[in-house]
């Protein structure tokens, strides 16, 4: 059965735990969707673990549509959401109206996703108006790395953990279907998610949020750069695939790969094979 932002609301509810992970290209997209996820983040953290830069900044709405129509191919059910880049919608509401439409139209995304708390209001307001379905994404934003000065967990202390409720209560106000928690204490991830009628969808952020989200390559231990304190490897994919491609750069150096059953045989016969080998 297809998922819908409904579908969340209803798992809300009912206690039904929601499943989201990153995805970027077809054929991963699909296999996790077979898997049985409920939504798939096209995240622009593609950025770093697709594309090699250093953080998420350089990417693109071109990088984000490309990437959310080959998930979007790839998701029979899941949810696709799309993010937003930097600078695509905090230069004005304007501007985050027309690129989340772009998502939309020429991605093929079913909502986009936004970093931001109270400040991006206007913004999720307007592109919710505009029928598209809006997550919010608090705590650790990404995008503001250079404001943050590093990827290191946020709301920590009454201050800033009051400041994380404030922004939660914004974004839902402003008509967020959902919010994404980010690197933040458990207990303040608990707290906001009992106070809001919107589903949370926590990284970093303890077992009492809504739902969970991961990027994939950290998952399957996939990329190295960097290695959150809360990611769990649930397989070494990474560790297999460089054991299969030294596997095959061994074989094909020895002359064991292709064998017997990777090739094709001419159907000539031995005298056609000696007039081709004389010609
Ligand atoms: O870009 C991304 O992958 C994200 C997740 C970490 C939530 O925003």
């Amino acid at each position: 059965m297809k998922k819908t932002v409904a579908t969340l609301r209803r798992q809300k509810e009912g206690g039904e735990k929601i499943t989201m992970l990153t995805a970027y290209d077809y054929s991963t997209a699909k296999l996790m969707d077979e898997a049985g996820v409920d939504c798939l983040l096209v995240g622009d953290s593609l950025g770093m673990v697709m594309l090699g830069y250093e953080d998420t900044l350089s990417v693109t709405m071109e990088d984000m549509i490309h990437h959310t129509g080959a998930v979007r191919r790839g998701a029979a059910e899941a949810l696709v959401v799309g993010d937003m880049p930097f600078m695509s919608y905090q230069t004005s509401v304007t501007d985050a109206v027309f690129n989340a439409g772009r998502l939309v139209k020429e991605g093929g995304a079913h909502a986009v996703k936004l970093e931001g708390g109270a400040v991006v209001t206007e913004q999720i307001r307007a592109i919710t108006d505009a029928s598209v379905p809006v997550f919010a994404h608090i705590g650790l934003t990404p995008q503001s790395i250079n404001a943050f000065g590093g990827f290191t967990v946020r709301g920590k202390g009454l201050a800033a953990a009051k400041q994380l409720v404030d922004d939660a209560r914004a974004v839902e106000q402003a008509g967020a279907v959902a919010v994404v928690l980010e690197a933040i204490p458990f207990q303040v991830a608990e707290i906001i998610t009992r106070k809001l009628a919107i589903p949370t969808i926590g990284i970093g952020a303890g077992a009492g949020c809504d739902g969970q989200v991961l990027v994939y390559q950290d998952m399957l231990n996939m990329y190295g750069n960097i290695k959150p304190k809360f990611v769990k490897v649930f397989a070494d994919v990474g560790a297999a695939m460089k054991d299969a491609f030294g596997a095959y750069i061994a074989e094909t150096r020895a002359g064991s790969f292709p064998g017997e059953a990777h090739r094709f045989a001419s159907g000539l016969d031995d005298a056609e094979v000696s007039e081709l080998a004389g010609y």
